[in-house]
């Protein structure tokens, strides 16, 4: 797959994503040789920056990595450029159609455009209102936007943001990015189900007693707490990235690989989605929030002492919930999810659990035998393991667990690219397939806003549960799963 010669144009090119994630993938994709030799960036944002004081900026960002590449970070920044634009002045998007006119000579770019809205997201109906009303839209066959998460606050928001965007462009030139789906290992959920014929026949109730998805953080706020004081771990976390890898491990076959079919089957199983008790949603969800920690010597700020955190603030920085899917394929099965900031470990996965042994015939460790589990590990160990019964050496037959496993990294050698790099080149070849559509986006807010209104409107009934650092989480998410008789995984 080539890319065609192209401009990307950023906005919001002086902010945190752009040279930590997006000037960094585009690197990796000029040292791969996939970008074109007639490309240029083009970052936008309202400091009066130079080209020269962008490419210092971006060059800094990437430290190391340039002294090992130096002669391809020389090669790369010369397509770097950069422009003052205000989305919000009219004058400035005259500008810019000008300074693009300017790019598309100097380096053989074609009119070719995928803007990236890397902005705040309040502004995103608005920037792309701006982009259409400068004429800059218009042809969908050679430009497209990107549009950073959250997609929306709730369900009616995410509506009419739709409504908005929609209006500016067709639905296949718009690129709703949810980076988990760029991760090698959430697309291989894909690969491990529908290219082989061991896992889809028992990928079902009758086989699979429970599922549990978590995405697992160490580190806390960081010096986001702007964004996150009025975002919280629902938001930031659950309405995109875990429901997406939700969807990709619950939704049917696609009739064939086409981003449609893909994307029908996303938003078919979400609609199918609930928390599993909707009348009373507490006995389903549970928030936590983390508190000071560490030792004397190393003491760990709680999410309230920590830089810009109001001290009193109920933003949830852990989740645990309960779903059911009422469809024919997992009625009756729960899925947990959970996510969190400073926990034990930095771990995301999808464990699936299957059903006991109908007879046992064997004695076993531990008193019975364990239940059976796929676990899927997204990150960091990139791979997959089975865990099964096998005999105990020795005389006797007795069970015990094993797992087997499959890493990435042992079977391929090198490390998998990051999310971004595989979408940028994905949004730039025009290929949707791993950005969420209009109708998924909405289906995931849909299922998410009844709680989200009960947190603002009777937040006692989903009381904040403190939880130390470096942990599992508050004790409250362990209830939810021993009312099952479950534990959740601790790996
Ligand atoms: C982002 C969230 O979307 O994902 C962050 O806004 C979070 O709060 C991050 O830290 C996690 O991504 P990853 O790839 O490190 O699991």
């Amino acid at each position: 797959r080539v890319i065609a010669p192209q401009c990307l144009v950023i906005f919001g090119a002086s902010g945190d994503l752009t040279h930590r994630k997006l000037v960094p993938a585009l690197f990796e994709l000029y040292k791969q040789r996939r970008l074109p030799s007639e490309f240029a960036l083009l970052g936008c944002a309202r400091r009066p920056w130079s080209n020269e004081i962008f490419r210092q900026k971006m060059a800094e960002a990437l430290g190391e990595t340039i002294n090992e590449n130096q002669l391809a970070w020389d090669q790369f920044a010369a397509g770097l450029f950069y422009e003052p634009v205000d989305l919000q002045k009219p004058e400035d998007l005259i500008k810019l159609s000008h300074r693009l006119e300017e790019i598309d000579r100097l380096r053989a770019t074609r009119s070719n455009r995928t803007f990236y809205l890397s902005v705040s997201p309040k502004f995103y109906g608005s920037g792309c209102k701006a982009l259409a009303n400068a004429g800059l839209l218009s042809d969908p066959k050679r430009s497209r936007v990107v549009i950073e998460k959250p997609f929306g606050r709730d369900y009616a928001s995410a509506q009419s943001l739709n409504q908005i965007v929609q209006s500016c462009g067709q639905e296949n030139q718009i690129f709703r990015i949810d980076h988990y789906l760029g991760k090698e290992t959430v697309q291989n959920i894909l690969v491990l189900r529908f290219a082989n014929t061991i896992f889809e026949p028992i990928w079902n109730r009758n086989y699979i007693s429970s599922v549990q998805i978590t995405a697992a953080e160490t580190v806390g706020v960081e010096e986001r707490a702007n964004y996150y004081e009025s975002s919280g771990a629902l938001r930031d976390m659950v309405q995109n990235h875990l429901t997406q890898m939700l969807a990709i491990t619950t939704m049917e076959p696609p009739g064939r690989f086409d981003p449609e079919a893909i994307r029908n089957e996303k938003a078919k199983v979400l609609l199918a989605a609930r928390l599993a008790d909707e009348l009373e949603p507490w006995n389903c969800c549970i928030r936590g929030q983390y508190a000071p920690g560490g030792t004397k010597e190393a003491p760990i700020a709680g999410y309230r002492q920590e830089p810009g955190v109001d001290p009193s603030s109920t933003t949830e920085t852990y989740v645990a919930m309960k779903l059911f899917i009422d469809n024919w394929r997992w009625q009756g099965v729960p899925f947990y999810v959970r996510t969190g900031k400073r926990l034990a470990k930095r771990l995301s996965e999808v464990v699936l659990t299957f059903r006991e042994a109908p007879v046992h015939l064997f004695d076993a460790a531990g008193g019975s035998p364990t239940a059976n589990q796929l676990i899927l590990r997204i990150q960091p160990d990139e791979g997959a393991e089975w865990r099964f019964e096998v005999k105990s050496p020795g005389s006797g037959m007795r069970s015990r667990p094993v797992e087997m496993e499959f890493s990435y990294d042992e079977s391929f050698g090198e490390p998998s690219d990051e999310g971004y790099v595989r979408l940028l080149a994905d949004a730039m070849l025009s290929d949707p397939t791993l950005f969420t559509r209009s109708d998924e986006v909405e289906a995931a807010w849909r299922l998410y806003t009844p709680l989200l209104e009960l947190i603002e409107d009777s937040p006692w009934q989903l009381p904040i549960h403190p939880y130390e650092s470096r942990t599992w989480g508050p004790a409250a998410a362990d209830t939810l799963l021993a009312n099952d008789g479950l534990l959740w995984r601790r790996p």
